[in-house]
């Protein structure tokens, strides 16, 4: 499938319905819309999915809100926005991606390991204390958040390897 992946425009209507996919809370959603960069994957000028990605610390930043829409899922679309931030961490020379996502969430939870993400630790409660509604998936309360991350090299390391393999060249 050809995808085409691009950073939504200043002047573009955010896609709200794919941004509350991923997050049930307005209040959430529009905060990271308003701290972030959010990026679609256009299908046929069609926006079928789309992350937002946030400076969150120096060196660190953090993918949340990814979805795909739901005609579209399984299709490797979820995991070319993932690898898409990957990247894109890795230009602005960030050092750590993080994600977050709920213990019920075993597809999301395996996509991310699949993408080279670790578990780093438990937000235990969090959405119990920060979501009204009871979110229900796979038959399990989802209450606590899992953390997971990625190291990325940087453009510093990556510049540094080719200094030194120049230096051994000659
Ligand atoms: N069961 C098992 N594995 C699954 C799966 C499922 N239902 N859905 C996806 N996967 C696996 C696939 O096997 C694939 O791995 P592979 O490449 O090794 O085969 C991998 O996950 C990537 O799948 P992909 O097709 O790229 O995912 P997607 O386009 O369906 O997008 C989400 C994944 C999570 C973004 C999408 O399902 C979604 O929008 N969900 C609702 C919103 C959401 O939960 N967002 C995340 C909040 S943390």
């Amino acid at each position: 499938m050809d995808i085409d992946i691009r950073m939504l425009d200043k002047n573009e209507r955010a896609p709200y319905d794919l941004l509350l996919l991923a997050d049930p809370s307005e209040e959430a959603v529009r905060d990271y819309i308003a701290r972030g960069i959010c990026y679609i994957a256009c299908y046929k000028e069609q926006i079928v999915g789309e992350y937002v990605l946030i400076k969150t610390r120096p060196l660190t930043m953090e993918l949340v809100n990814i979805a795909v829409d739901e005609k579209y899922q399984g299709k490797g679309i979820g995991k070319k926005l993932i690898l898409h931030a990957i990247n894109k961490a890795k230009q602005d020379n960030i050092k750590v991606l993080e994600v977050g996502t709920g213990n019920s969430s075993i597809d999301q939870l395996a996509l991310y390991q699949k993408c080279g993400f670790r578990i780093t630790g438990i937000d235990r409660d969090f959405f119990k204390i920060h979501y009204n509604k009871k979110i229900i998936e796979n038959g399990i309360e989802c209450t606590d958040m899992i953390r997971l991350s990625i190291e990325l090299p940087g453009k510093e390391k990556v510049e540094e390897k080719k200094i030194t393999s120049k230096v051994k060249n000659t």
